[in-house]
């Protein structure tokens, strides 16, 4: 069979029949690698439509009720990830940035399947036995049920699993695992892919509930978990700031369930601990009144999350003042800074802005805006504000708030926790309660923390 070379984006999967250094589709930068393709023509073949039979059709009705059985792991906050487990023979992609804890996750996850009778084979590219049983007595974990496996050679993982026939297959991770057999160097995306088609088609025929451990890189690049995606069943990314503790667990793709679910983790010195009560805790480490500090509460799927947001205006050193974010997107710090200047008359055209999302998240939810500019006027204003108020709002482009979605899931959470006081845009069905202050625009908000 001839083959020919293209050369293939690890961002969007866009082909070019040269290298390029920017990708013309996606526009990201050195994302082009070879991929070797076959060059027959279905036409060579020599085979038309009319010479092949046709395939009999079943009714929907017809599925066998087996195939969604899942297998819970009892850590509370993955298996709600994955919507209740992992399906029996899917294939997940866990992904994330070297050293946010994914083979920390996994070796306790390993644990968990083992305890119960399942037979789990972890096949470690990366890390010696010595390295991954050194892990795993540090964090306590009875191992002894667990097989492991170092190997970095396609054909010999795939005739050990053929031989074992284990119920659920780890690979930490897909990166290092390449064939002799296939063009391009190990861990390049022609080989991951083609690694992954294989062991995906393997476990599939053979009933293996497979995780593949991918790694990303901030940029979210390298060669593959980006192109794998659309190849597994559901993937997980492991997300946190590597210097903070907090790690949160979110699926990006779900054959089997919702994407909105996410898990909270922290990384401590024995391994990840499942936060169950994360508001709770951050409400706890919080001082009675602070200046520049204040809560809001975000949405994840249904899950309503109380978050500390921090603000510091200092007078710049410079003639042009200074904006940095850190969890909270720039562009929306730039344009709360701006309409706070405009319609609030705060002047902050000599003064440096510094935002901080406590707990190394990253926000996307719309509501926090009110957060960050009531925290920028407290910390420019000094007005302390005590840790029992809590507000939320999208800001508009002229002062106004903007309705936000779940209001009642976010409200009954804040008053759950004890806030009496909470700023929202909307009117809802508690609004009799006297702890719910109504603002219309970002003035009115201003004013009633005054
Ligand atoms: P690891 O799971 O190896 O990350 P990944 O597989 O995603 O590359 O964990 C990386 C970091 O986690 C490591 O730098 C140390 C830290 N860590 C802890 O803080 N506590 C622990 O109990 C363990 C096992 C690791
Ligand atoms: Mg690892």
């Amino acid at each position: 069979m001839k083959t020919k070379t293209v050369y293939i984006c690890a961002e969007c999967s866009h082909e070019a029949p040269k290298w390029l250094g920017k990708c013309p589709s996606c526009e990201a930068w050195n994302s082009f690698s070879a991929q070797q393709i076959s060059k027959t023509p279905a036409t060579l073949s020599g085979r038309s439509h009319q010479s092949i039979e046709a395939k009999s059709l079943s009714s929907l009705a017809s599925y066998d009720e087996n195939s969604s059985r899942r297998l819970i792991s009892n850590i509370n906050e993955l298996d709600r990830t994955l919507g209740g487990g992992f399906v029996h023979a899917s294939v997940t992609l866990l992904g994330g940035e070297p050293g946010i804890g994914k083979s920390t996750l996994t070796i306790q996850l390993a644990e968990e399947i083992s305890k119960q009778n399942k037979k789990l084979i972890y096949i470690s590219g990366e890390e010696s036995l010595n390295q991954v049983a050194g892990r795993a007595t540090r964090l306590g974990i009875n191992s002894e049920a667990i097989l492991f496996l170092q190997e970095n050679n396609l054909e010999t993982v795939l005739s050990t699993i053929e031989q074992e026939k284990p119920d659920f297959l780890i690979i930490d991770s897909i990166q290092t695992i390449s064939s002799l057999d296939l063009p391009g160097a190990p861990g390049s995306i022609s080989q991951t892919i083609t690694v992954t088609e294989q062991l995906i088609e393997h476990c599939k025929k053979k009933g293996i509930t497979l995780l593949l451990i991918g790694h990303v890189t901030k940029e979210g690049s390298l060669a593959g978990p980006k192109m794998l995606e659309h190849l597994v069943d559901t993937v997980l990314l492991f997300e946190g700031d590597r210097y903070s503790q907090n790690r949160v667990l979110r699926t990006s793709k779900n054959r089997f369930g919702s994407t909105n679910e996410i898990g909270i983790f922290a990384m401590q010195e024995k391994g990840l601990a499942e936060i169950k009560n994360p508001s709770q805790q951050f409400l706890e480490g919080r001082s009675k009144t602070a200046i520049g500090s204040i809560f809001t509460i975000t949405i994840e799927g249904n899950r309503p999350l109380l978050m500390e947001i921090q603000a510091l205006t200092s007078k710049t050193p410079f003639g042009y003042p200074k904006r940095t974010s850190n969890g909270f997107d720039l562009t929306r710090l730039h344009i709360i800074t701006a309409v706070l200047q405009k319609y609030s008359k705060i002047n902050l055209s000599d003064q440096d802005i510094f935002v901080n999302v406590i707990g190394g998240f990253k926000l996307k939810d719309p509501s926090v805006d009110l957060a960050v500019a009531l925290a920028i006027a407290s910390s420019f204003y000094k007005i302390p504000i005590t840790s029992s108020l809590a507000v939320m709002g999208e800001i508009g482009l002229s002062g106004e708030l903007r309705p936000i979605s779940k209001l009642n899931i976010r409200l009954r959470e804040l008053l759950k926790l004890g806030m009496n006081q909470v700023i929202t845009p909307n009117s809802s069905e508690l609004k009799d309660n006297e702890a719910i202050i109504s603002a219309k625009s970002l003035g009115e908000a201003l004013k009633a923390i005054q």
